[in-house]
């Protein structure tokens, strides 16, 4: 049982249930007692009457006087009970009462007080009484004490069906009750990722363990947010600092390139190269700063996108020929979707990029895009070796890069960067194995104009 609600409630049922078992069957053992008690009460006032009946001198009185007096016994109390006198030195029977039919009331040797049974007499309480020199034993019939605990039986065993069933309805309800705090708390803390630093568990007035935790959640949140906000603030400070000494760098190496470069030129050449690169990573940096201080809002038009798109395939193509492969691009249906041309075509440049990477020379890179319902969709597909299932969420993340040693240099942020743009338009970014292609498929989803969601929308 892996839910803690199932455990709660079995646990429960279990000891509701047992508990309820175990007072049924005291209750049974009490009951039997009271009413054998009642029998043996019985049959010792019937011994006492039979006494008052044969006088005090029955020792002296011969066998046929004795039968004389207690023919009158024999005759109004044979309905209860069964008697008989008997000498038990000679072990012989000096009087049976006629409902014993010539039978003998059964005996257990050394007990005074047992429960007998014949089939002709049905079920017996037997009593023994000494009434010096003769033995007297009295018996009357257990049937309605057998029937009254078979009838308690069966009905402490429906009690016991019902409270088992009553059991697990109440252990559910008692268990989502309990664990409804605990939802809550799953459910806030599984929201709160980088992109939703602010949002807290709601605390409850009562005071108790389950409100200590999500205080001391909270406490944690708070600390992670403000580290977070630190680092972010942190990297946007290196990033503006770092931009100027760049620039006066870059200025230099560009005015010994002007003058001839001299025999410095390969290493000016260089020099601009490598500031061109830690320039577009600061810019990288600074946007994903600006991204998650919310400080970045587009003015999302609605356009048609397909002349956005055969413009992006001319540029594409033209990378395909220079890296030299195969680039393909499939468009159908019109609509609108809103979004900002230089934001999104930096996107599909990064996927389109990433693709030609990743695929051997002379291979396929295929871009698909059609409206499926609420939503647009482009589809980039290559012919390299594809991603590992585990790793198409993680190669979202910053500085990730998959590729061997041989991979080209990259940053690692350019999908980073595509998933906050994506993002901000309403639409999701997301990775799969291709389906036509060998190797990856990406997947850029906006929505329609009439459906269309703001990344502000998203977050209220
Ligand atoms: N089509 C693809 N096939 C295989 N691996 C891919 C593909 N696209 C991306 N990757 C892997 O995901 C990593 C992250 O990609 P991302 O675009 O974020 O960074 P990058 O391309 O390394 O750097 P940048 O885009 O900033 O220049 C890449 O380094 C690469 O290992
Ligand atoms: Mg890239």
């Amino acid at each position: 049982m892996r839910s803690i609600g199932a455990r709660l409630t079995f646990w429960y049922a279990f000891a509701a249930t047992i508990t309820f078992a175990i007072l049924s069957l005291i209750g049974g053992v009490l009951l039997d007692t009271q009413l054998t008690h009642g029998l043996d009460e019985l049959n010792a006032a019937e011994f006492r009457q039979l006494k008052a009946h044969i006088g005090d001198d029955y020792a002296t009185l011969s066998r046929g006087s004795l039968e004389r007096r207690l023919s009158g016994v024999n005759q109004y109390e044979s309905v209860l009970f069964l008697i008989s006198i008997h000498y038990p030195k000679t072990d012989e029977y000096l009087f049976n009462s006629s409902n014993l039919h010539g039978q003998r009331i059964p005996d257990v040797k050394g007990q005074r007080k047992f429960d007998a049974f014949t089939p002709d007499l049905g079920s017996l309480r037997v009593n023994e009484f000494l009434l010096p020199p003769y033995d007297v034993t009295v018996a009357t019939s257990a049937r309605a004490v057998d029937s009254s605990i078979r009838a308690y039986g069966e009905t402490s065993a429906a009690l016991i069906a019902s409270m088992l069933l009553a059991s697990i309805a109440i252990g559910l309800g008692l268990s989502r009750l309990v664990l409804r705090p605990m939802r809550a708390i799953r459910d806030t803390a599984d929201r709160i990722g980088s992109d939703n630093l602010s949002e807290r568990i709601p605390v409850g007035d009562v005071r108790d363990e389950v409100s200590d935790l999500a205080e001391l959640l909270n406490r944690t949140f708070d600390r992670l947010e403000s580290a977070f906000v630190q680092m972010r603030r942190f990297s946007e400070e290196v990033s503006h600092e770092l931009k100027t000494p760049l620039s006066l760098i870059r200025l230099h190496a560009e005015e010994i390139l002007r003058d001839g470069g001299g025999p410095h030129a390969d290493a000016a050449i260089e020099q601009v190269d490598e500031i061109a690169r830690l320039n577009r990573f600061i810019d990288q940096m600074l946007f994903l700063s600006r991204a998650d201080a919310d400080a970045i809002v587009f003015d999302l038009k609605p356009v048609d996108p397909s002349g956005f798109l055969e413009s992006f395939a001319h540029d594409a193509g033209v990378l395909a020929d220079d890296s030299g492969h195969v680039f393909t691009f499939v468009a159908s249906d019109a609509g609108s979707v809103g979004m900002e041309f230089g934001w999104l075509r930096q996107v599909l440049l990064n996927v389109v990029t990433n693709a030609f990477k990743a695929t051997p020379r002379g291979g396929r890179v295929c871009l698909t895009a059609h409206f499926a319902g609420s939503v647009w969709q482009v589809r980039i597909e290559d012919d390299g070796a594809g991603v590992a299932v585990a790793e198409l969420d993680r190669m979202f993340e910053r500085f990730v890069r998959l590729g061997g040693v041989d991979t080209p240099r990259g940053t690692g942020l350019g999908l980073t960067i595509s998933r906050s743009i994506v993002r901000l338009h309403g639409g999701r970014i997301w990775a799969e194995p291709a389906r036509r292609l060998r190797g990856l498929a990406i997947i850029v989803e906006l929505p329609r104009v009439a459906a269309l969601v703001t990344a502000s929308d998203l977050e209220a």
